[in-house]
């Protein structure tokens, strides 16, 4: 059992093969965090609390007398707003007289097998390979009728412990719910660097570590959507710890819209991590028997440091967060229209695009932006999701069937959630859109956001894509999302239920991708929001692969992939091989260099096939035949990142599970005069094994490998690239 209960149902244990996460509902029926590290025995651990008279830190009605316990000193679970912990709290409630107390004290508990759903959100299931374990912790209100259940799930061979929150009203009045954050991580002893990741459109997920201390460190979003800004992942780690090293917690959220993720120290030298919805704009009312759920959060601990918490996070995320077919499945290697042609196509080109691909061993089109209505640029047509036949030169049927008779598969780009102001659908219902009555709203790409509360507008959009992919070929679905959201409001959810809409936006987006792929299990989904917009594990149960970035730069694509792979497993990188002088940065790059970054990912192409070079088309047929060499362990292998960005080059490696075949790709990203050599590292070999190595054919031990590395005999110049594979040989 993962689980384990004693001290009469009140000590909790639960153990993953790695780590053990404890919690102690005390006398008084606060629920404390007493442990969460290496796997331990499980004792009862709540003597490690030291507990003194802190002054200025009051105490609660039950230990009258007792001025040492103060629930502002203590570690705890769930702690609450407004009864004496100073520190972030997890929720906060508005009661109907006004008041804004909440005090949750321990009530019962209950154990099952299996993993538990939250309502209306993705979350970890469970697969045959590994079944969760459940413990699910109810807290009630000490003064009224809010009851709280604190979910917990186990993944014990993966070394994941889960966290969400269901929120009840079983009273009479009604409660505000005016934050209710997913998870706090509540660790008495010890410093902590806490890494988030951090960035912009074209430049997503660089790491950025800082040192907790008295200062709140915060990041978040408030854009409607995860962002390209701040993701909803953050590590808190020993301040000494490296790839190979230290203790390592992360925290990841299961959700697409505004989060924050905060860690402070409190006066007494203790860390507190939060992680949940952004509480800023947010609101929830719960009349009697409503209740509210807040989304999952991901945590897994590594002794040994960041690597090994990446590992935990790329197998949980690919084996219980991705589904449907092509969670397994091979991914088909894809041309991209939109660098090739932007809003400028019509059938003939996409034809041969689709011809030149087909005979390059390419296996699906993806047709882009600009399909449909009127939409020659970015200014118009969203909501028109009528193909504009004039454009396609006939139907998408009948470009669908050309496509699918040159062998190849055919993909559709669609942006659901808007709609243009010059567009029919917002002539007939501007009221669909996200606006404020009596306000011009602020406006994104030139477009307004469609309010996915209504459960009107989803059905309309369900009914509409559903009429394209039921009566058109299509293999594929990209699904964009081009502008962060405000001016929010709704028409349905109006007055005090305005804190509600943006999660409301999301559980609507959810529900409307949950439909279309049970309605076209076939088809693959890839989300993508402006490039990484939305790149979060709750888009992962819709879509197993994300558009990583709109920059395809090979160079900068380094740096955000790296950043990437941290959480997120490299077959859920959507990665091209486009042209140059690249698009967005202006660089040039060999197109061999291109090819070995955009493998790292779910592969392929977004560039005019039929401008490049012979000798380029037939490295094309190269890289494919590597794309289908590699799949395996580009795709489930183990993945060790090398180099930190910023150095002479940069360097990362996929190990197979039997540790028979490692794959390591090596970037040169500067060139100097007289250079000096270039020695690379090599990990995740088996000491004892034999292995032959690509680069100089010399054949080691995998201990001497990884402890010698290798000096690469040529120095590559600046932006190329090489692979270099060690297999395992008889001795
Ligand atoms: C943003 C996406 O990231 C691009 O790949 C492309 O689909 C454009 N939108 C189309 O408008």
């Amino acid at each position: 059992m993962a689980i384990v209960v004693e001290k009469n149902g009140r000590l909790f244990n639960l153990h993953t093969a790695d780590s053990t996460y404890q919690m102690y509902a005390d006398e008084y029926g606060v629920l404390l965090h007493t442990y969460y590290g290496k796997r331990i025995d499980g004792e009862n651990l709540a003597d490690l609390i030291f507990q003194v008279d802190v002054g200025f830190s009051g105490n609660p009605e039950e230990t009258v007398g007792n001025r040492e316990y103060s629930l502002d000193c203590l570690p705890q679970e769930l702690p609450s707003d407004g009864v004496g912990d100073y520190r972030e709290s997890c929720i906060s409630l508005l009661h109907e007289n006004g008041s804004m107390a909440a005090d949750f004290r321990f009530e019962s508990y209950e154990v099952f097998p299996g993993s538990y759903k939250v309502a209306g959100m993705p979350a970890l299931y469970d697969s045959d390979g590994e079944k969760g374990e459940t413990l699910v912790i109810t807290m009630r209100e000490k003064a009224s009728s809010v009851v709280v259940r604190l979910c917990y799930g186990v993944f014990e061979k993966e070394n994941v412990i889960t966290r969400a929150v269901r929120v009840e009203n079983r009273g009479e009045s009604r409660v505000v719910l005016d934050k209710c954050l997913s998870c706090c991580l509540d660790l008495q002893f010890g410093e902590y660097d806490l890494i988030t990741f951090a960035g912009r459109h074209t430049m997503e997920r660089g790491p950025e570590r800082n040192r907790v201390r008295r200062t709140k460190l915060e990041v978040g979003s408030m854009r409607g959507t995860s962002s390209h800004q701040y993701n909803p992942t953050a590590i808190l780690c020993v301040p000494d710890a490296t790839e190979d090293y230290g203790d390592c917690y992360g925290l990841c959220l299961v959700y697409s819209g505004n989060f924050t993720a905060c860690a402070q120290m409190d006066q007494r030298g203790q860390t507190r991590v939060l992680m949940g919805i952004n509480p800023e704009k947010f609101s929830f009312r719960l009349e009697k028997d409503d209740c509210f759920d807040a989304p999952q959060v991901i945590l897994s601990y590594s002794d040994a440091g960041l690597s090994r918490l990446s590992w935990q996070y790329h197998r949980i995320l690919r084996e219980h967060m991705c589904r449907g077919k092509y969670q397994h499945a091979k991914r088909p290697v894809l041309l991209n229209n939109w660098e090739a042609t932007y809003f400028h196509f019509n059938q003939e080109k996409l034809i041969s695009l689709a011809r030149q691909a087909a005979e390059l061993g390419i296996e699906m089109l993806v047709l882009d932006d600009g399909w449909f209505g009127k939409r020659d640029d970015d200014n118009s047509g969203l909501g028109d999701w009528y193909a504009n036949e004039r454009k396609l030169g006939g139907s998408l049927k009948e470009l669908g069937d050309q496509i699918h008779a040159l062998g190849m598969k055919f993909g559709l780009w669609f942006e659901p959630e808007m709609i243009s102001e010059d567009s029919d659908l917002y002539r007939a219902h501007p009221d669909w859109a996200i606006t404020i009555p009596g306000r011009e709203p602020n406006r994104g790409r030139n477009q307004l956001v469609v309010d996915m509360s209504r459960a009107d507008v989803r059905a309309y959009l369900f009914e509409r894509l559903s009429d394209i992919l039921e009566h058109a070929p299509i293999d594929y679905v990209k699904w964009d999302m081009n502008r962060s959201i405000c001016d929010i409001y709704s028409r349905q959810f109006a007055g005090d239920r305005t804190g509600e809409v943006y999660h409301r936006f999301v559980l609507g987006v959810y529900e409307l991708m949950e439909r279309i792929i049970q309605r076209f299990p076939d088809i693959l989904l890839e989300s993508c929001s402006g490039g990484g917009g939305r790149f979060d594990a709750a888009m992962l149960y819709y879509s197993p692969q994300i558009w990583c970035s709109d920059n395809t730069d090979a160079v900068n694509r380094l740096d955000i992939q790296y950043g990437t792979s941290f959480f997120y497993p490299a077959s859920s990188v959507g990665a091209h091989v486009s042209a140059v002088p690249n698009h967005q940065t202006g660089r040039v790059t060999p197109f061999a260099t291109r090819g070995h970054v955009a493998l790292s990912g779910s592969f392929g192409y977004e560039l005019d096939l039929n401008r490049i070079t012979d000798e380029e088309k037939a490295m094309v047929r190269e890289q494919i035949a590597d794309f289908h060499k590699y799949y395996q362990l580009t795709h489930e292998g183990t993945y060790y990142r090398l180099t930190p960005p910023g150095g002479r080059f940069c360097a990362w490696e996929f190990v197979d599970e039997q540790r028979d075949h490692a794959l390591q790709t090596l970037v040169m990203t500067s060139a100097e005069s007289n250079p000096l050599p270039v020695h690379t590292t090599v990990k995740g070999l088996s000491p004892d094994k034999y292995y032959r190595c690509s680069a100089d054919s010399q054949i080691r031990t995998g201990r001497t490998w990884m402890n010698a590395g290798l000096t690469l005999r040529k120095i590559p110049h600046e932006y190329e690239s090489v692979l270099i594979e060690w297999s395992a040989v008889d001795e």
